[in-house]
This record gives structure tokens, C-alpha cells and sequence, in this order.
């Protein structure tokens, strides 16, 4: 399949006065998978909108394959669209879904019915041809949407909350389909959702947007690993986000007090003093007596899930979450404990 590079230049939606994307550039990478990624109303459908050509941009370009398509009617643009509500036609069987945009381009039935059967064979329902929408499950009639975009050969690929109407179970079944099957093509492939778990499960790269800008961009790891600011943090994976003070810094170190505890951090951020500081809570140990950087705390809640301890613990900064794989050492409710941190494991936060 072809693949393309997409990229937004400076994109502005306005719908009167809302701004539903502010000014956003950003490239999507030729054959990969980016996730756009932020919570409800923040603009993800908006910008899957303008690259399908639905909806047209108050300002900015959009290039695919450094071609401007800013002006192009969605009809051509090659690209092509998967919905969160499948919008298969009841009336017509798994066939006719998948090959109605080959006819409608005048493609002889021979040809759009042998290259309809080799997609349901990619989207492995095979044998299915037959059935009407109704016959199958959630999941099914999501991969013949799925067959119908696909078997056009687009340029681009689009997914808008593809899941959403499926039950929890199949969501990380038809989410591991779809990265199989944008793999396999190698196909440039956009895709929006609300949920980081996702996200983080299936992209090469996620942009977050939140309030219709971007508010970081990179690989899962860099974005778990990385977080620049308070709210992608606290909305990529559970972590602690703290209030700390700046007391020194030298170039890219900062000194910071957090508790009554000094640690050095490195940040290539430009901060105020007053910070936050992120923590994951499978980086905080927990021990009887202080380590290196350490801070006092006391157990509130500790529950056993399994393969982990989950704890929380009070501490000088707040309520403070950890998760603990050592099973073997066991801290009780109400016990004094110290937390133990790894400075490399800090993130400091723009507020
Ligand atoms: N057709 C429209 N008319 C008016 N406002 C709209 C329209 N489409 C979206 N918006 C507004 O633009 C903002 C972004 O919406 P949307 O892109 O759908 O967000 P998301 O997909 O991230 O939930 C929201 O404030 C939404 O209400
Ligand atoms: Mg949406």
C-alpha cells in the first residue's frame, strides 16, 4: 500500500467562537501509526475531520505527501475513514459493505469482488461474505468497516474511537487486529481516542492535545517516561504529581526540596521555583529505615492484587501511591515507613 506523510501547518478550526484546534503543526510519518490522544472535546475529531477532507480549516495547510490538499473535497483525497459506529448499510451483506466503494469508482464486479474477498481475508473473516451486519458480533462488523476502508488502498487510514462500542474484552482484541493489519499494509495510519492505555498499547507515536493545542508529542515510552507537564502525567499512567520547591539550580540541574528531603534532578525545561514533581508508583520503594533520598510516611491503605502490593501512604506532600512487586516484605496500616526515590526517576513538571 502507499504510504504518505501527513502534516498540519499551522491548523485553526473555529466553529463561531469556539476554538476547536489552536494553531497546531505536526507531522504524522509516513507508514506509522500516531495516536491523537486527549480527553472529550480537546479537538481529536476535529483534526481527523480535516485530514479526511469533512471538515475544512479556518486557517493553516495540510500536505499529504507535501502535496497541499488544504482545498481538496474529502471524495479526493485517498483517504479513508473507520467511525465509532462502524455505519455499516444493514441492507447489504459483508460483500456488498466491503466492495460498495470499488463500484461506486466503476471498478468491473470481477475485479471488486476478488479484491473485497482478499481484504475479509486480511481482517480474517473469511467465509463470512455472505452474512448480513446483523449476523455478526461488535467486533466483526468494527473489522468489516475496518475491510471497507482498507480494500480502497488509501493513502491515509483514519480511526475515530474505533472501540467505543465494544465491551472492555474485545477492545484489546479488535485494538491488537487493527495494529496487525496497519502493520501488515504499512499504511499511515491516524488514530483518536480518549483512552492512554490504548494509546500507549497500539502508536508508534501519540499527541496528546488538550484545550485544542498539542500538549506533547512523542514515542508511548518518551510520554510515560518524559512528562513535561501536570496534565500529561496525570493523564498518561497513575502518577503522583507533587508540589516541590526550586533552591538551586545549576545549568540543567535543578536542586529541589520535596519534604523534608533534598534531591538533584535534571530538567532541560526552563521552571519557575515553585514546581511539581511526578513520581510513578512502581518507582517509589518502601522501607523501614531511610535509604539515600527518602522521605517519612505512614501506611493508610495497603492492598494485595496479586503480582503487587498497592499502597498509600501519608506523607509531608500528601497522599502518595505505590505499587510494590516485592509480595515478600509486607507493610501494615498505620506502620512509619520511609519512601525511597531514584532521582533519575523524577520528572519535573511545568505547573
Ligand atoms: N460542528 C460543530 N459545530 C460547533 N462546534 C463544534 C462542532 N464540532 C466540534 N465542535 C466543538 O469543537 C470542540 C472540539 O470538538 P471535537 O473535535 O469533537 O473534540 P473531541 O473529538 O476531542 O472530543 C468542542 O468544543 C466541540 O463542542
Ligand atoms: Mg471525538
Amino acid at each position: 500500500m502507499k504510504k504518505a506523510e501527513v502534516k498540519f501547518e499551522n491548523i485553526t478550526k473555529k466553529f463561531n467562537e469556539t476554538v476547536a484546534v489552536d494553531n497546531v503543526s505536526c507531522t504524522f510519518e509516513a507508514g506509522t501509526l500516531t495516536t491523537l490522544l486527549g480527553p472529550s472535546g480537546c479537538g481529536k475529531t476535529t483534526s481527523l475531520r480535516i485530514i479526511a477532507g469533512l471538515e475544512r480549516a479556518t486557517s493553516g495547510r495540510i500536505l499529504v505527501e507535501n502535496e497541499d490538499v488544504t482545498l481538496l473535497p474529502a471524495t479526493d483525497r485517498d483517504v479513508s475513514m473507520v467511525f465509532q459506529s462502524y455505519a455499516l448499510f444493514p441492507h447489504m451483506s459483508v460483500l456488498e459493505n466491503v466492495s460498495y466503494g470499488l463500484k461506486m469508482i466503476n471498478v468491473p464486479k470481477e475485479e471488486f469482488t476478488e479484491k473485497s474477498l482478499e481484504t475479509l481475508k486480511l481482517v480474517n473473516l473469511e467465509g463470512y461474505e455472505n452474512r448480513m451486519p446483523s449476523e455478526l458480533s461488535g467486533g466483526q462488523q468494527q473489522r468489516v468497516a475496518v475491510a471497507r476502508a482498507i480494500v480502497l488502498k488509501p493513502k491515509v487510514l483514519l480511526f475515530d474511537e474505533p472501540l467505543s462500542n465494544l465491551d472492555a474484552k474485545l477492545r484489546r482484541q479488535v485494538r491488537e487486529d487493527i495494529r496487525e493489519i496497519q502493520q501488515k499494509l504499512g499504511v499511515t495510519t491516524i488514530y483518536v481516542t480518549h483512552d492512554q492505555e490504548e494509546a500507549l498499547a497500539i502508536s508508534d507515536k501519540v499527541i496528546v492535545m488538550n484545550n485544542a493545542i498539542i500538549a506533547q508529542q512523542g514515542s508511548p515510552k518518551e510520554l510515560y517516561n518524559f512528562p513535561k507537564t501536570k496534565f500529561v502525567a496525570n493523564f498518561i499512567g497513575d502518577a503522583n504529581v507533587v508540589k516541590a520547591k526550586i533552591i538551586n539550580q545549576n545549568n540543567n540541574v535543578y536542586e529541589i526540596q520535596l519534604a523534608e528531603m533534598k534531591i538533584n534532578i535534571k530538567s532541560d525545561q526552563k521552571l519557575e521555583s515553585s514546581v511539581s514533581v511526578s513520581l510513578r508508583p512502581e518507582k517509589i520503594t518502601i522501607s523501614k529505615s531511610p535509604e539515600e533520598n527518602s522521605i517519612h510516611a505512614s501506611v493508610n491503605n495497603a492492598s494485595f492484587v496479586g503480582n503487587s502490593y498497592q499502597y498509600i501512604v501519608n506523607s509531608k506532600v500528601g497522599k502518595i501511591y505505590v505499587v510494590s512487586s516485592d509480595t515478600n516484605e509486607i507493610f501494615n496500616v498505620g506502620e512509619n515507613v520511609y519512601l525511597n526515590f531514584d532521582e533519575k526517576e523524577l520528572r519535573l513538571l511545568d505547573d
